[in-house]
């Protein structure tokens, strides 16, 4: 119930603040990322934020807004460790949502050769009267 309501609260900070995060503080992309390393973000994370398969959910590219950062940062929804003032300061998050923001869409997976091949044989098999 407690996550339940903490996600409520995500959601309607995301929705009501929007016009706040896009007054985010300015922050340096480059310390950012030198932050997101330094503090160990990256570890549950990934190094571009895509997200680790069990550890942390993807964070860019598309950050939630910036309020919403700051508040998980400073009381975690669930099992990500606090981070507070002390070790890292509203303009120390303010880089890291600086990097995040910076982060581009990857690349869409159909338009990877390497992760189609699968769909490729099958079609070929097909198209070779093996199916
Ligand atoms: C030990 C692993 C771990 C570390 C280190 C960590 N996180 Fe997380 N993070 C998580 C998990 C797990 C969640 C999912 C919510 C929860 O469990 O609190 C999360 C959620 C988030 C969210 C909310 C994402 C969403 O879509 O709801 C943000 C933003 C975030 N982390 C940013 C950071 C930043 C910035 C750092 C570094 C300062 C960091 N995290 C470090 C594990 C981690």
């Amino acid at each position: 119930m407690r996550r339940f309501a903490r996600a409520v609260a995500l959601v309607l900070c995301a929705f009501t603040l929007t016009s706040a995060a896009r007054a985010a503080p300015a922050g340096s992309a480059e310390k950012g990322r030198q932050l997101f390393l330094r503090d160990g973000c990256y570890a549950c994370h990934g190094t571009r934020g895509a997200g680790g398969a069990i550890a942390g959910p993807q964070l860019a590219p598309n950050p939630l807004p910036f309020a919403a950062v700051l508040m998980q940062l400073r009381s975690p929804a669930y099992r990500m460790p606090l981070y507070s003032r002390k070790v890292l300061s509203d303009a120390d998050a303010a880089d890291i949502y600086a990097y995040l923001t910076s982060i581009p869409a990857g690349r869409a997976a159909s338009g990877i050769t390497l992760l189609n091949l699968g769909s490729m044989a099958a079609r070929q098999a097909v198209s070779h009267g093996k199916k």
